[in-house]
């Protein structure tokens, strides 16, 4: 459970793998899922990086996409009435080049009518080529999180993307819940490389068993903590995995990519009994 985000399903659209809705709301209405997170928005436009943006490897998706997106105006005139309209609950992922500007949208955020939470993204892979706030130090991660809760309004759960890095997501974790964080995103895209060398994530199948291993010591050195799980979920096994290791809720990315209808089957699946 996340104080203050009752969800209906426990299945949630990873950040930036639903487009804008109106892509995924063509195969399941966009109220089936638990929460849809958008793409993550900055305070000004983004044109994205060049291509390719998006390389399939034998074992999962890479991507470097530069994080293209309207800018926070363009958002709530456009993309945030539509979501609402379809009954989505929207989680909004912010990012943001410094820690102003994470602060500053997500306090424009915390005003706007309708957004039932928001994840701060601090888990890009590839921060500094896409001219954005490097947080992988935990303290880095804190301080972004301390300036962002300050001015939130009272209520507006705040869920923190960490980066996967095994070695220290409980440091990161703890350091982010006790600078105000209501809940962690744990797992997603791993550090990794294009073939032309760029910086990029690597998710999908790839990832799972690094992702599972990140919730897993989290949960266990923080069972208070609500985690949010995320990397390569592709089915309702994988789903139950993740909970199973004691994830509240799981979020599906690349999956969706292949086939879209993935995060409404696995939300069906987990309503019937294990087989
Ligand atoms: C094409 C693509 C775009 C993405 N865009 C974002 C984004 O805008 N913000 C974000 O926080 N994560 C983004 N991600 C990462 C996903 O939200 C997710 O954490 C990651 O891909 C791991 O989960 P998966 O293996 O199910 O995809 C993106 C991933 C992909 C494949």
């Amino acid at each position: 459970m996340i104080p203050g985000l009752p969800l209906p399903s426990p299945v949630l659209v990873a950040a930036g793998c639903g487009g804008t809705g109106r892509e995924l709301a063509a195969y399941a209405p966009l109220s089936t899922y638990g929460a849809f997170v958008t793409r993550s928005i900055a305070l000004d436009p983004r044109p994205g990086g060049p291509p390719p943006r998006v390389v399939e490897s034998p074992s999962g998706l890479l991507h470097a996409t530069g994080l293209p997106g309207p800018g926070l105006e363009g958002f709530l005139a456009s993309e945030l009435p539509w979501l609402l309209q379809q009954g989505a609950r929207v989680v909004v992922s912010v990012v943001g080049a410094t820690i102003q500007e994470y602060a500053e949208v997500c306090r424009r955020l915390g005003r706007a009518p309708g957004v039932a939470a928001l994840e701060l993204n601090l888990a890009l892979p590839d921060a500094v080529a896409a001219g954005l706030l490097d947080a992988r130090e935990p303290f880095v991660a804190a301080g972004v999180v301390a300036a962002v809760a300050r001015d939130l309004p009272r209520g507006l759960p705040l869920l923190v993307k960490l980066r996967p890095d095994v070695l220290r997501v409980v440091e990161a974790a703890r350091t982010v819940a006790e600078a105000g964080a209501d809940a962690v995103v744990v797992g997603g895209a791993q550090p990794a490389a294009l073939p032309d060398g760029r910086p990029a994530g690597l998710s999908g199948p790839a990832v799972r068993p690094l992702a599972l291993r990140c919730v897993a010591e989290v949960t266990a050195a923080l069972p208070d903590l609500p985690v949010v799980a995320a990397g390569g979920i592709a089915d309702t096994a994988d789903a139950r995995s993740f909970l199973a290791a004691g994830a509240c809720a799981v979020q599906v990315g690349t999956a969706l990519l292949h086939d879209p209808t993935t995060a409404a089957r696995i939300a069906a699946g987990l309503t019937e009994e294990p087989s």
